[in-house]
C-alpha cells in the first residue's frame, strides 16, 4: 500500500504530532486526524488557561481536546506544568501584593500538577513537565519567579509531584536553542542533576523552532546524542521552519518566493533523515501548527508578518517539503 498519510510514513519510526488550537480542530478536524497521530494543545493547558485564579480550575476546553485525540486513536501530550510564561500572577504574589513565600508556592505547584496530571492519567502518555528554565546567554538557571522564590530545586519537585500523580506518564524537560552547542552544555548539566538525584525524568523535548538555514545538521545531531546518551528519549516538540533568518525583518512578502520553498523542502528532508537516523531514541516528531494558514510566526519576532513554516500550504495542500518527507526510506 502506498502510504498517503503523514504519519503512516513513519509509524515504524516515532509519532506524528500537531499542537493544535480548539478553532483548528473544529475547522480541520479531519485532515489533522488522517495526518497526525499526536496532539498537543497549543495553549490550552497551560498554568493560566486551567487555573486561570487560584482554586479555579476550568478544564472544559481542555478537556474537549482530550476527548478529540482518544475519539480519534491518537496519542496526547501535556504542555505544559511549570513555566515561567502564561502563568497568572496570582501564583506568585499574596493578596496584598508581597511574594509567597517557598512552602507556598511549592503547595501551589503540587496542588496545580496533582489536578491537572490525575484528570488526564492515562488520557496523556507524556507532560512537558518543565518549560524554558535554563537561561540562554549566560549563568544557568533562567531568572523566574518559580527559580527566585523556591530555590534549585523546583524543578526536581515538579518532575516528582507528576510522577507521584502518573507513575505511568512519560516526563519531559523542554526547551528552545536546545541544539545550539553552549546552551545545549547547560541543558545537559540540568539533566545529569536531575538524574543524579533521581529525579524521575524520561525524555528531553527539542523545541525545534528552526528556520530554512539553520541550525546544522551537525548541532542537530549533537544535541539528539548527548540528550540520548544521558538515558533519555528524545522527541521535537514545537518543529517549525521559518522561511526568515531570525535576524531578518523583511515584513513585505505576501507569498513565499521558490527559493525559500525550495531551501525549506531540502531542509525538511535533511533533518527527517537525520531523526530516521536516530529512531532508537526519539520517540515523537511535532510540528507547531499544521499548515501555513496559522502559525505563531505570523507575529513573532516580527508582528504582522506572514510566515509559511509547515508541510502544508494555507489551502492545507501538501508542499514540495511534504512530498519530500514522504519520499523518505
Ligand atoms: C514556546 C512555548 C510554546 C509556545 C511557543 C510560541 O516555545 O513552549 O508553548 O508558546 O513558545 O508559540
Amino acid at each position: 500500500m502506498e502510504n498517503k498519510y503523514l504519519h503512516q510514513v513513519f509509524e515504524e519510526d516515532f509519532l506524528i504530532g500537531a499542537a493544535v488550537t480548539p478553532w483548528l480542530l473544529k475547522q480541520r478536524g479531519e485532515f489533522i486526524a488522517t495526518q497526525f497521530n499526536s496532539l498537543t494543545a497549543e495553549n490550552e493547558m497551560k498554568f493560566e488557561s486551567l487555573q486561570p485564579q487560584r482554586g479555579v480550575y476550568q478544564f472544559e476546553v481542555a478537556d474537549k481536546m482530550v476527548e478529540f485525540a482518544q475519539n480519534n486513536h491518537m496519542k496526547m501530550r501535556g504542555h505544559t506544568l511549570v513555566w515561567h510564561n502564561q502563568t497568572p500572577g496570582w501564583v506568585f504574589s499574596n493578596a496584598n501584593g508581597s511574594s509567597v513565600s517557598r512552602d507556598e508556592l511549592l503547595a501551589t505547584m503540587k496542588e496545580h500538577i496533582q489536578n491537572v496530571v490525575t484528570r488526564y492519567k492515562g488520557k496523556i502518555y507524556c507532560w512537558d513537565v518543565a518549560n524554558e528554565v535554563i537561561d540562554d546567554r549566560e549563568g544557568f538557571f533562567r531568572e523566574s519567579k518559580w527559580h527566585t522564590i523556591i530555590g534549585d530545586d523546583f524543578v526536581q519537585k515538579a518532575f516528582e509531584f507528576a510522577h507521584e500523580y502518573d507513575p505511568e506518564a512519560q516526563l519531559f524537560y523542554n526547551d528552545y536553542n536546545a541544539v545550539i552547542p553552549e546552551k545545549r552544555e547547560r541543558i545537559c548539566r540540568l539533566l545529569k542533576q536531575l538524574i543524579a538525584s533521581g529525579t524521575p525524568i524520561h525524555g528531553m523535548g527539542i523545541q525545534g523552532h528552526w528556520n530554512i538555514y539553520g541550525p546544522s545538521e551537525d548541532d542537530i545531531k549533537r544535541a539528539i546524542e548527548c540528550y540520548a546518551d544521558l538515558g533519555l528519549k528524545v522527541q521535537m516538540t514545537e518543529l517549525d521552519l521559518s522561511v526568515y533568518a531570525f535576524e531578518n525583518k523583511e515584513s513585505k512578502l505576501l507569498a513565499p518566493t521558490k527559493e525559500m520553498l525550495t531551501l525549506q523542502a531540502e531542509r525538511y528532508e535533511s533533518i527527517f533523515k537525520i531523526f530516521k537516523s536516530y529512531k532508537d531514541v526519539i520517540t515523537g516528531i511535532t510540528f507547531w501548527g499544521v499548515a501555513d494558514d496559522y502559525t505563531w510566526l505570523d507575529n513573532f519576532p516580527v508582528r504582522k508578518r506572514k510566515n509559511w513554516p509547515f508541510l502544508f500550504d494555507e489551502n492545507y495542500k501538501p508542499k514540495e517539503s511534504f512530498q519530500r518527507v514522504m519520499a523518505i526510506k
